[in-house]
């Protein structure tokens, strides 16, 4: 699309709250103004600097509002789910206008032309599926036919009303929209409460495309509906005096099993009342005024219910309707709506939520110079993103009561612990440490840590235990305030070793074959648990990864023995490791999953002359065959979910033949050496195999390094950038996940985490100048790029520079994060030989004592039979 879709050009105009009553021309002026202020007041940066620690010299720097720079709306069509309402950094309460469009508005609204269904107040971003929460959408009427309440549409299927055609504006803390019905809507966020600020066009008959001549005097329902329509119980309360609302709810959740309860607290303010009754469906009465599910003899309707009140016109033509929401009762949802926004001022909310966004993104500092506006918005606009979810709910766990932190939606970890944790460890330690003391919580109260969770719901697991990962990554990199970290190895161990019953939503499925063959079998049987038996080859990849991860925590902990256990298990990838394997294309769907007939590929020619892929594998020890490139996007695509034939999860053997980060160097010898790996991997890339939209591509845009081409997985960032990831509603190519906009910032700052591994991989940054907010206090890790070039084509690392000495390895650890420091970059047009001996590779952890498993053998097999 063109430029002038993009949205981007509206979050340049991002005004601040001062400003949003200008006229326009002076606006424009004021911005012409600053832009030029701030080009010639940006200090010129000591490019020759090498020594220590460089004093904080942006403290010195004139305003650079990074806010303007941050579109929320990126992502919001073409499948990326993206939340783009009005919240605080993991904030509960998440305001948007919710779009009636099946199948894409998993976080509420979607920038399409679909009708808008109400403005709902709990929302999670970027995930896909089923939408999520969405519970208890406001809805406002600008007036009803004859002024006759029962002449407005109720229902949730009836009311919806379209919007005016690019009169929507989201910015970090805000958002806006303008409907059909001549209602202008503003929504803001604290914690826990939404704040909307309706505006009406103050004629006495007003026209809409519902409807003409229609009086003006506004009717408000709130609807107990969510966006999943999964409700069942609850109730609502309408006061007639004061015009509170209050109702609950059961719920499902999106991507999981169970059931959660949500609570509601909304209040009016702005206008007399006027009238007030209940609805059910289409059918609004005056009375009665309460409904519920409580006590035997009242109606309890599932699906849309609500309350409503009907007001004289608004003083100012403006109403203002604070919505408290909690999930532990309706008081508590009125405590924190009278608690933090008592005094009803929607611009110091405002002004609040975007002073918590600049202090959180100001963790990070860049030098625009040189540096197009688009792609200043990518980048803050991922690093934004990346601190949607998790949200915290500490205060309103409703299952549990606990002095620690408790964290929802991990939406899923499967995604997160790959970017988003990662950078969140770095940018924002405190919350990291929050979350992983949460995670602990989980597993103290639940018996299990989670891999996806969301509404106080255990999740499906898409591959590993990967919370694991996450615990293993928090310790490598010293997270330490109060983790309980004897309880978290406790919940690794878990994981490793005792199955549960249902292992599709906690824990590791097929763990006696695990642990007694070393791999998954296709055959498995599995007497322990139940779950989805698919996938056995990237299961199998993910628990070798999960272990490996265990072993690093056990070593720290000193438990010598537990981390040999673990290290062996690790290196089990290696098991599903057919050598003989070619690249066959996909063989008939048919003649698939048939284990008589082994010959069936035999008159297949290969496509490629790469040889040696993940496959799965019989208990007896032979393997099965996979065709390599099922599940990527050019062959069967859509086909490799939970429980489907395939060994693989969203994914083709072609793209997990690459997950060894445990041990790089022993895959790229199985590969048949650098030379081999470096073509199949730049393969994977240029085929169409490899797919950005899905989190498991992240690493291998990055995994050039340890063949020491570190050249080629810039290349390849520069490719993907911003050519897939960019500031266009559009602009990410896969559900967001809090995960690509995580990718999105590494990258363009110029590492990338080997999540789980205190290394990070090194590529020149985006810009001249990147400065990270060190742990230690008051200290900053600067990466620089000393000859940096606005036409973006020195993309290659010439010669490094750490804290003035000479570096050259193409990795870099958490020290530099913690401590602060310099890395400065010389770069060029072509790739040279820095980053590219042996020594200079990221670690592999090959085990030498590893045996490769033989399956069962005859004997073993029959007394299984026997027995
Ligand atoms: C909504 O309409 C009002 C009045 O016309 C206008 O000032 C405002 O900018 C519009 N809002 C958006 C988000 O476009
Ligand atoms: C938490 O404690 C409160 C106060 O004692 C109690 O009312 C509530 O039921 C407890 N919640 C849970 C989930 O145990
Ligand atoms: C999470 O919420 C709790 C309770 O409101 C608060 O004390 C804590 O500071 C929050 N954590 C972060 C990282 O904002
Ligand atoms: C499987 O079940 C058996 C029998 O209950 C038990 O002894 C064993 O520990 C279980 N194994 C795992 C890995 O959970
Ligand atoms: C394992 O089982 C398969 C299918 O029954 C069979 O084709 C194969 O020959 C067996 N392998 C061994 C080593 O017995
Ligand atoms: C932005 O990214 C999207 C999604 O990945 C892509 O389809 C689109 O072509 C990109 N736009 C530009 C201008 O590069
Ligand atoms: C973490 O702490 C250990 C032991 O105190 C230390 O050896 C290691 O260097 C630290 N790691 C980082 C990233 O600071």
């Amino acid at each position: 699309m063109g430029t002038e879709d993009s949205p981007y050009h509206k979050a340049l105009m991002a005004v601040p709250v001062s400003l949003r009553g200008m006229p326009r021309s002076p606006r424009v002026i004021v911005y012409t103004l600053a832009f030029i202020a701030i080009f010639y007041s940006i200090p010129w940066l000591n490019l020759g600097s090498r020594d220590g620690i460089i004093p904080p010299l942006f403290q010195r720097r004139p305003r650079y509002d990074v806010l303007q720079y941050v579109d929320p709306l990126i992502g919001t069509a073409n499948g990326g789910h993206v939340f783009p309402g009005a919240t605080l950094p993991y904030g509960m309460a998440k305001p948007v206008a919710d779009t009636q469009s099946p199948g894409e508005n998993a976080a509420g609204y979607v920038s399409d032309t679909n009708p808008i269904l109400g403005f709902s107040h709990l929302h999670d971003s970027g995930t896909g599926g089923n939408p999520s929460l969405g519970n208890f959408p406001l809805f406002v009427h600008p007036g009803c036919a004859n002024d006759d309440y029962r002449a407005c549409r109720f229902a949730v299927n009836n009311r919806p009303v379209y919007r005016i055609p690019d009169q929507v504006f989201a910015s970090p803390g805000y958002f806006a929209i303008n409907l059909t019905n001549t209602v202008r809507a503003e929504m803001t966020a604290s914690q826990h409460v939404a704040l909307y600020r309706f505006g009406f066009s103050g004629k006495e008959k007003v026209d809409t495309l519902e409807g003409r001549g229609i009086p003006y005097s506004p009717l408000v329902l709130v609807d107990l509906v969510d966006l999943m329509n999964s409700r069942s119980a609850g109730g609502v309360q309408v006061y007639p005096e004061s015009g509170r609302i209050v109702g609950d709810g059961q719920y499902s959740p999106s991507f999981g099993t169970g059931r959660y309860q949500a609570f509601f607290c909304a209040d009016f303010k702005g206008a007399r009342i006027r009238r007030s009754g209940t609805f059910i469906g289409d059918d609004a009465r005056e009375e009665p005024k309460f409904f519920g599910g409580h006590e035997p003899g009242w109606n309890n309707p599932s699906g849309s219910a609500g309350a409503w009140v009907q007001f004289e016109r608004p003083e100012g033509d403006e109403l203002l309707v604070r919505v408290g929401v909690s999930f532990i009762s309706v008081d508590q949802a009125c405590e924190n709506a009278e608690r933090e926004i008592g005094d009803w001022d929607f611009e110091r909310v405002e002004g609040e939520a975007r002073t918590a966004w600049r202090k959180k993104l100001g963790a990070i500092e860049i030098d625009p110079r040189g540096v197009s506006d688009e792609l200043q918005v990518t980048f803050w606009s991922g690093l934004y993103r990346s601190m949607l979810s998790p949200q915290n709910y500490t205060g309103e766990n409703q299952l549990w009561n606990s002095t620690e932190p408790y964290y929802d939606s991990f939406y899923c970890i499967w995604d997160s612990f790959r970017a988003q944790h990662p950078l969140l460890t770095i940018i924002d330690p405190v919350a990291q440490t929050e979350m992983i003391r949460a995670l602990v919580d989980i597993f103290r109260h639940e018996g299990k840590l989670p891999d996806c969770r969301m509404s106080f719901s255990k999740g499906f697991t898409q591959g590993g235990s990967n919370a694991d990962i996450v615990i293993a990554d928090a310790w490598v990199k010293n997270l330490t305030a109060n983790i309980d970290w004897e309880t978290a190895y406790e919940a690794v161990v878990s994981d490793a070793e005792i199955e549960p019953p249902e292992w599709g939503i906690q824990g590791r499925g097929s763990l006696v074959s695990w642990h007694k063959l070393g791999y998954i079998p296709w055959d498995d049987k599995d007497v322990n648990g139940t779950g989805p038996m698919s996938r056995s080859v990237s299961r199998g990849v993910e628990y070798a990864y999960d272990d490996f991860c265990i072993a690093q925590l056990a070593e720290g902990l000193n438990r010598p023995a537990d981390a040999h256990k673990y290290r062996l298990r690790g290196a089990n990838w290696q098991n599903f490791w057919n050598p003989d394997q070619l690249d066959l294309p996909s063989p008939e769907k048919t003649q698939y999953r048939n284990p008589n007939d082994p010959s069936s590929y035999s008159d297949l020619v290969p496509l490629t002359g790469f040889k040696g892929f993940l496959q799965p594998r019989l208990r007896n020890g032979t393997f099965r065959h996979q065709p390599v490139r099922t599940c990527s996007p050019v062959s069967d695509f859509h086909s490799c979910y939970f429980d489907t034939v395939y060994d693989t999860y969203e994914g083709s053997p072609w793209l997990y033949s690459f997950f060894a980060p445990q041990d790089m160097a022993t895959l790229i010898r199985l590969m048949g050496g650098r030379d081999t790996f470096v073509s199949r991997l730049a393969y994977f890339h240029e085929s169409g195999i490899a797919y950005m939209g899905n989190e498991q591509a992240f690493l291998p845009t990055f995994q050039f390094h340890y063949a020491g081409r570190p050249g080629m997985s810039s290349y390849y960032v520069r490719k993907y950038i911003p050519s897939l990831f960019n500031a266009s509603v559009n602009g990410i190519p896969g559900n967001d996940d809090c995960a690509m906009g995580a990718f999105t910032a590494f990258a363009m700052m110029g590492f990338f985490p080997v999540a789980g591994q205190d290394v990070y991989l090194l590529t020149p940054p985006f810009f001249r100048e990147v400065r990270i907010k060190a742990w230690e206090e008051g200290k900053w890790a600067v990466i620089r790029v000393r000859n940096f070039d606005e036409r973006g084509r020195r993309i290659y690392v010439r010669e490094a520079w750490l804290n003035g000495r000479k570096y050259t390895r193409n990795w870099i650890t958490h020290g530099f994060f913690r401590k602060g420091g310099v890395l400065e970059f010389v770069v060029g047009e072509e790739e040279g030989d820095w980053g590219t001996r042996e020594e200079d590779v990221p670690p592999s952890y090959p085990v030498k004592e590893w045996v490769p498993s033989r399956g069962m053998s005859p004997e073993e097999l029959a007394a299984e039979l026997a027995g």
